[in-house]
């Protein structure tokens, strides 16, 4: 029997959607109703926008992973194939370098992007961790352990989807910080003790390492082995997916209690050219700063070139 106070809890919502859905195809008789017609239909989950900020993302991310590492790891032997493969070491930092400015320029039209959706839009912060998160990880992990018979119902972002968001964030912020150090020693050392140059290239090295590490185990896994999920790239999600890792978003869809951007014109007028200006003042921020001085630091010791010089000295004309 269920108790009024059961009525809120993810796996009573669960079987009672699952109910519905046999009730109904008893009632029609229909054999095809059987499945919650909610898995047979495809829902919206990313506008264009957020698909081309997913595109930058990892574009940027796999140059700068595939010229970094062999930088941290010149004397292996793919890390000295893969240099050479890449026309040597200097060739390697100057993709390395301009995939990071792919990357910060990224991170800014995100940050204003989130401006207008947050203020604009009046769209809810989905991505922000709450205490129903830490609910449904425990409740996640109890399913897992077969101590629950059904998964909690979750939310548009999941609590794992929110993890990973959040230290793709934290990440950025700490390659950006060090890569900067690393490519500005001189102007850096003037302001901090000389260590943090050091320092930054073992943070640098040792985050770059996680973070390919955990997109390879954690993000690859969740969005191409458990499920070929390819939203971000279609822009929308199959029912399945949706039942599974989204449904309490679901019921809300379902019920039309979802709740709706309140856009503004007014606030657009307003943060438009406001979000123009910032952008670009960052932008040459950007600029002024990583091409104050060209003395980035030599992960590499440089190479030995052979060079022809004649041997008897050339005669002055
Ligand atoms: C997720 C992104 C990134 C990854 C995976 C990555 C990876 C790496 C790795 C593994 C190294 C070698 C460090 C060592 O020898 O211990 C390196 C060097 C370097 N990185 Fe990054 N990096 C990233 C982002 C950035 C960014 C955003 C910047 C600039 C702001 C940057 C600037 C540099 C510089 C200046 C060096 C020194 C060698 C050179 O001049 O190319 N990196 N990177
Ligand atoms: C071949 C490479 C990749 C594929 C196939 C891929 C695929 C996907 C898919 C299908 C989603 C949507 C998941 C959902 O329904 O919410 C997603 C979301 C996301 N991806 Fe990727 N991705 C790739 C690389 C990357 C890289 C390199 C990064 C960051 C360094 C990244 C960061 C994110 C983030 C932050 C999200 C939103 C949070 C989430 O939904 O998990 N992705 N990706």
């Amino acid at each position: 029997m269920t108790s009024s106070s059961d009525a809120g809890r993810p796996d009573v919502q669960n079987a009672k959607r699952q109910a519905d859905a046999a009730k109904r195809a008893a009632k029609k008789g229909i054999e095809e109703e059987a499945e919650p017609h909610a898995t047979r239909k495809r829902y919206h989950r990313f506008d264009r926008i957020q698909r081309l900020e997913h595109a930058a993302l990892l574009i940027s991310f796999t140059v700068l992973s595939v010229t970094g590492l062999p930088q941290k790891y010149p004397d292996s032997w793919w890390g000295k194939g893969m240099l050479a493969a890449m026309g040597g070491i200097e060739m390697t930092r100057v993709i390395h370098h301009s995939a990071a400015v792919l990357l910060i320029a990224a991170s800014i039209f995100h940050l204003l992007a989130l401006g207008y959706r947050l203020w604009v839009q009046r769209a809810p912060a989905t991505m922000m961790p709450g205490w129903r998160d830490v609910q449904d990880a425990i409740a996640t992990l109890s399913y897992d352990f077969g101590k629950r018979k059904l998964p909690p119902l979750m939310g548009h972002y999941n609590f794992g989807e929110k993890i990973e968001y959040w230290a793709v964030i934290w990440g950025t912020v700490i390659m950006v910080l060090t890569g900067f150090v690393l490519w500005n020693p001189i102007l850096v050392t003037k302001y901090l003790p000389g260590q943090f140059v050091p320092a930054s290239k073992a943070a640098h090295g040792g985050e770059a390492l996680l973070a390919v590490l955990s997109i390879i185990t954690w993000h690859f896994y969740n969005v191409h082995l458990k499920h070929f999920n390819r939203s971000i790239f279609t822009g929308r999600i199959s029912g399945e997916l949706m039942e599974e890792e989204h449904g309490r978003e679901l019921e809300e869809i379902e019920d039309n209690t979802r709740k709706q951007p309140n856009p503004s014109t007014r606030r657009r007028t307003i943060y438009v050219p406001i979000a123009t200006v910032v952008g670009l003042l960052m932008l040459a921020t950007v600029y002024f700063f990583l091409t104050y001085e060209d003395t980035a630091i030599t992960t590499v010791p440089r190479q030995d070139v052979e060079i022809y010089v004649p041997a008897e000295a050339t005669e002055t004309p």
